[in-house]
């Protein structure tokens, strides 16, 4: 019998969730699987609330990555409150909390390593090396050894969504992947857990990310050459407040290249408010033509 939580069941060794998800299965249930690293918010529990709507019993795994995060990231302050994220959970109607620890995921010796391939390489893989290896080895993880039928992930990490379709493509890992669109605060800014991070100036600043991405996106749509209305976009975030710009980029919606006419594209953009780096993405349809920019720093 799983530990509790308050009201929700929670287990932390692979093997205890492989038993109770094999109980599931012998039953007929289908079963989701919806992976975060805590700090849950809205965003988080629209996924539980999507695998809710898609599957018979709906696991929530917390584990905060070290792999995933570089040496100067934030691994060490990322917000971590278990007992308030089940809180959440059990009242989205969540089945099971998988909450294994360091030792569960990397025992000692732990070698073996997902590479993300060329998905990984542009917007955040450049700037954020190693962290795509680091997400696409935990995930592959999480899939086998929950082993459910689906797995739900937000748009708001659009790059990260693209490789896990890859990944689980590519190595055969038999589970659907679903893709669940961004949840935004009235004023437009993605719901991300590291907006707690930010002060009351940096918060007010914030939502002129989407809102420049969207009229990127607009701009792209009525016909403005993708790299003449991403210099617009780049512009207009330094001009919004932003301490500096990763980058403000249009791509293919799939393979995440350069846009080719035609194809369906999409506008992303990373940028940090002091010390807190915000990514967001807007889908645009396909245009007749297309275009990068590297957005540097701030002028
Ligand atoms: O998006 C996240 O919260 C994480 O990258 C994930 C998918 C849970 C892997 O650690």
């Amino acid at each position: 019998m799983p530990l509790k939580i308050g009201t929700l069941a929670v287990v932390r060794k692979v093997d205890e969730l492989r038993r109770v998800v094999a109980q599931w299965h012998r039953a007929g249930d289908v079963v989701a699987l919806v992976p975060t690293m805590g700090a849950l918010h809205r965003g988080h529990l629209t996924l539980v609330g999507e695998a809710r709507a898609l599957a018979d019993r709906v696991i929530a795994s917390i584990f905060v990555n070290p792999t995933q995060f570089g040496p100067n990231e934030d691994f060490n302050r990322y917000p971590r409150d278990e007992a308030a994220d089940a809180a959440k959970l059990a009242e989205a109607h969540c089945d099971l909390l998988y909450a294994p620890d360091l030792a569960e995921m990397y025992p000692a010796g732990f070698a073996a390593t997902v590479s993300a391939g060329p998905l990984a390489e542009p917007l955040c893989g450049r700037f954020r090396p190693g962290h795509f290896a680091g997400v696409a080895t935990v995930v592959t993880k999480l899939l086998l050894q929950a082993c459910a039928d689906l797995a739900c992930f937000g748009e708001k990490d659009y790059q990260q969504l693209q490789i896990i379709r890859r990944v689980v493509r590519d190595l055969d890992i038999p589970v659907r992947t679903e893709g669940v669109p961004t949840v935004r605060e009235e004023d437009g800014l993605a719901l991300s857990s590291r907006n707690a991070y930010l002060s009351p100036e940096e918060r007010r600043i914030a939502p002129a990310l989407h809102r420049v991405l969207a009229e990127v996106a607009v701009r792209a749509s009525a016909g403005t050459p993708g790299d003449e209305a991403a210099s617009w976009g780049a512009a207009a975030v330094n001009a919004a407040g932003f301490t500096k710009l990763d980058y403000l980029e249009i791509r293919d919606a799939e393979s995440l290249a350069p846009l080719a006419a035609g194809r369906p594209g999409r506008v992303f953009a990373a940028a940090w408010l002091g010390k807190t780096r915000l990514i967001d993405n807007e889908p645009l349809p396909p245009i007749p033509g297309a275009g990068t920019v590297e957005a540097g720093g701030k002028a």
